[in-house]
């Protein structure tokens, strides 16, 4: 095919290098930022006299009808075509005539694809935000339901110290508020024009950054043109918000499937949610928490290729530049197909508080609370410590359990031991005690939600 840069060169390149060069498989999918960007790029020129009232009317026409016939799929996007941007300049053309030659003045492929991503990945921005939100409500949901609901709170994986289901969630609830922030930050450094810069040196014609950033919902402009066109922070910083996120809900997710499995039997995920086994009939397999864990390694690759990609670049743009896209659009398509699933199987899972309850009062996590109970007494906590310790390590010995020991026992052990550590080893009243700001007791919970809540 014919080049549209031919002149220096015949442009006859061997089609194995077009295809090896062309990027339109991956990039096509910026049409609509493509045409919106080079619409408003006209209206500069002609704002500013560099092409006529006339010119500007009949490209932003031309691009306008390009627009709608892409969208309405009239207009195939041409895969053979270099990118892009050749496409839509290449059809401009056809349709125009010489007038459509004229859109490409004061500007470079280079600050048009930088240009181009950034629109792109702002509204990708937006929309991962909302599916964050609607996870958030769902966990917080959950939580509400389950605010009563005893399990054991663990460290080491062992269990630890009885806390709510709903406590537990939360904590999920905490980390997604932190990924909106991170979120709303990367948009807000992404969100700078740098159409304008051009190939990487500025332009000669009296042009006006400013008319297009504005008009095209910038905060600013890139104010160093080399810097402009080579610059891809906004892509690893939104891979790495992206990366800490799916690292979110990869550790979730692995609770998810633990509390799912027979041994915790914590959850009951929705048939909806899972898959059965083509061999095992008795098979529940909770896939999706499973796929999102796995595709979370995806996307830190996704980070990774481009970190890589442009460790050794010197500026300003570069073909290598390129590989940017694939990158940035898996993690993004990832990380959206993750929420997506997330959140309804967050919204429909079904929590077994009997079996929480029950490995919870197997598990002296109310230990510390024996403990806690001599020393309001007025024991040191290392001595009470050590009672408590000593008492649990007898349990063990007799097959029994702390809330089963006869007061006579305890009285071996301390004479400050009388009938009420029964109630003060009480699991719910361990939690209800733990009224400390962001504690277990269901009154901090219900704060936590209420913060959560007013936060979204
Ligand atoms: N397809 C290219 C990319 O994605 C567009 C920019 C090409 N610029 C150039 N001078 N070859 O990076």
């Amino acid at each position: 095919m014919a080049k549209m840069w031919a002149g220096r060169t015949d442009g006859m390149t061997e089609k194995i290098a077009d295809d090896f060069n062309s990027s339109i498989r991956f990039d096509s999918r910026m049409y609509r930022q493509d045409i919106t960007g080079s619409m408003t790029h006209a209206a500069m020129l002609s704002f500013k006299g560099i092409i006529s009232q006339a010119d500007a009317d009949a490209i932003i026409g031309g691009l306008e009808g390009i627009l709608n016939d892409i969208d309405s799929g009239v207009l195939p996007i041409d895969m053979e075509c270099e990118d892009i941007h050749m496409f839509v300049e290449q059809v401009l053309t056809e349709r125009l005539g010489d007038v459509g030659k004229k859109l490409h003045t004061a500007r470079s492929r280079n600050d048009q694809v930088a240009l181009d991503i950034r629109m792109y990945l702002r509204a990708e921005i937006d929309e991962i935000t909302e599916l964050v939100k609607q996870l958030i409500t769902a966990v917080t949901n959950k939580a509400e339901a389950y605010k009563d609901a005893i399990m054991p709170g663990y460290t080491h994986l062992q269990r630890a110290q009885p806390i709510t289901f709903g406590h537990h969630l939360m904590a999920y609830a905490m980390m997604l508020l932190r990924d909106l922030d991170r979120l709303a930050d990367c948009r807000k450094r992404m969100n700078q024009s740098p159409i304008g810069c051009c190939a990487l040196a500025g332009t000669t014609y009296d042009t006006d950054r400013y008319f297009e950033a504005e008009k095209l919902g910038f905060d600013g402009i890139c104010m160093n043109s080399l810097d402009g066109v080579s610059d891809r922070d906004f892509c690893a910083e939104l891979m790495s918000d992206l990366s800490i996120l799916m690292m979110h809900l990869s550790r979730f997710s692995e609770e998810i499937i633990l509390w799912s499995s027979w041994e915790f039997k914590f959850i009951e995920l929705s048939d909806a949610f899972t898959t059965g086994s083509s061999i095992m009939p008795q098979k529940k397999n909770p896939d999706m928490a499973e796929l999102v864990r796995g595709k979370t390694g995806r996307v830190y690759g996704d980070l990774m290729a481009l970190l890589t990609t442009l460790k050794g670049l010197p500026l300003a743009y570069n073909k290598d530049m390129q590989e940017d896209k694939e990158s940035v659009f898996d993690a993004v398509d990832t990380v959206k197909m993750c929420l997506q699933v997330f959140a309804p199987m967050i919204d429909t899972l079904k929590a077994n508080t009997a079996n929480m309850k029950l490995a919870a009062q197997k598990g002296f996590i109310n230990a510390t609370d024996l403990a806690d109970y001599l020393v309001k007494k007025g024991l040191p906590f290392r001595s009470a410590y050590k009672i408590s310790g000593s008492l649990v390590a007898l349990c063990i010995q007799q097959g029994t359990v702390l809330e089963e020991l006869p007061l006579e026992t305890y009285r071996q052990y301390s004479d400050l031991f009388d009938t009420d550590l029964f109630e003060a080893i009480d699991l719910m009243v361990c939690v209800e005690k733990r009224i400390s700001q962001g504690g277990t007791s269901i009154a901090s919970v219900e704060n936590q939600i209420n913060y959560v809540r007013e936060k979204l």
